[in-house]
């Protein structure tokens, strides 16, 4: 059997892996170590929560004590590590969270998995170490990193204290860098999510500038599956890009959630940009593709469908997270803009 330590499991791509890995391999224990911040919520997690191979335990990564004792406990043979935060505009507002926990916290866990001799470690990491693309180009495994934002800069070092104790130590690792996830259950703060339930709501669309920034947007459940695959089969110390090829504009996008919608052009409202906001982010996953076997699933017109569909049929979900601080979130972040 399989014992995976997951942390932030409770989160978005993080539950959808729980959910994948208790779903399809059955010869895996997961212990799903989760804060849950803001973020996390064992919602997306109902139907899982007291499956025989889930263990949930709310507690920090920064928590040298309980993640010792949880590999010990557990005997944990890998860990996926999710746990961040994850928003580049809270970043922004208040950047010290995000080195508390995605550069110490991310110290905490592998100084643990060197001196328990954990088998593999794999770092979730993000293509927004790379900086930002002009109108050509892609990233490469061998793009240098030049992260641009808070958040960007804390996950670029955490990626480095990981290269950092393999070389040093020798802890077997695995970095991921994959683009823009979407599917259900992402917290409405992130543009997909956000717009969707604001045109429910028939609530202005806030569009960040002119509307023509890059993403290069993956559905979540390939992103997980590629992880799965990093898991499996990758030899240690290798990098991996994992992304949908599926580069579009943000209005686009926004155009495509109002036209599935049904609802107006005119909800859409321009509004001032966010500080230092990279202009284009785009995947080479070829890697990932030649040798590890991996593909996509779906093509965004699919996936995209599937997460509007989703949150429309999850009504009572989208209420209950957008209820209590959310508002509060959404007042401030919005209100000056
Ligand atoms: P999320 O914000 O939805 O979830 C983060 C989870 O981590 C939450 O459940 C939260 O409670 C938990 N957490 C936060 N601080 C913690 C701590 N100190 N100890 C334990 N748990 C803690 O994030 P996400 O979108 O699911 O992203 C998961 C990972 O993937 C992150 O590392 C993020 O940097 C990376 N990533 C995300 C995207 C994306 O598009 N969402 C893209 C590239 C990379
Ligand atoms: P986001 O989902 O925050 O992801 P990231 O910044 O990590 O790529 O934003 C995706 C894109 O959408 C980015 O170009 C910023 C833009 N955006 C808006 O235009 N309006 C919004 O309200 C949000 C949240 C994002």
């Amino acid at each position: 059997m399989k014992r995976i330590l997951i942390t932030g499991g409770a989160g978005f791509i993080g539950s959808n892996f729980v959910r994948m890995v208790l779903s399809e391999h059955p010869d895996c224990l997961v212990v799903n170590l989760d804060k849950l911040t803001y973020a996390g919520n064992l919602e997306n997690l109902a139907e899982f929560v007291d499956h025989a191979n889930h263990k949930f335990v709310h507690g920090d990564i920064c928590d040298e004590t309980l993640v010792r004792k949880l590999i010990d406990e557990y005997r944990i043979d890998a860990i996926v590590n999710f746990a961040a935060e994850s928003h580049v505009d809270r970043s922004i507002t208040g950047p010290r969270v995000f080195i508390d926990t995605n550069v110490s916290g991310t110290l905490t866990l592998l100084e643990a998995a060197r001196d328990k001799n954990v088998q593999c470690f794999v770092q979730v990491s993000t293509d927004e170490v790379y900086g930002s693309l002009g109108a050509e180009g892609m990233f490469t495994e061998q793009t240098p990193l030049s992260p641009n934002s808070p958040y960007s800069a804390s996950k670029a070092s955490a990626d480095h204290l990981v290269r950092a104790f393999g070389h040093t130590w020798g802890l077997p690792y695995n970095i991921t860098r994959c683009s823009n996830n979407y599917g259900p259950y992402q917290f409405p703060e992130k543009l997909i999510p956000l717009m969707i339930n604001n045109a429910l709501n028939d609530k202005p669309l806030p569009v960040y500038g002119d509307g023509m920034y890059v993403r290069d947007w993956l559905y979540v459940y390939d992103h997980c599956t590629a992880i799965w695959q990093v898991l499996e089969k990758a030899p240690s110390g290798e990098i991996y890009n994992i992304g949908g090829c599926n580069e579009k504009p943000n209005l686009e996008v926004i155009r495509l959630i109002l036209s599935h919608l049904n609802k107006p052009d005119t909800l859409i409202q321009y509004v001032k940009d966010r500080p230092g906001h990279d202009r284009r982010y785009a995947i080479d996953a070829s890697k990932i593709i030649n040798e590890l076997g991996w593909k996509p699933s779906v093509t965004f017109e699919q996936g995209i469908v599937k997460t509007i569909d989703w949150y429309l049929d999850n009504g009572p979900w989208l209420a209950h997270v957008v209820s209590g601080d959310y508002q509060k979130y959404y007042d401030t972040m919005y209100s000056g803009r």
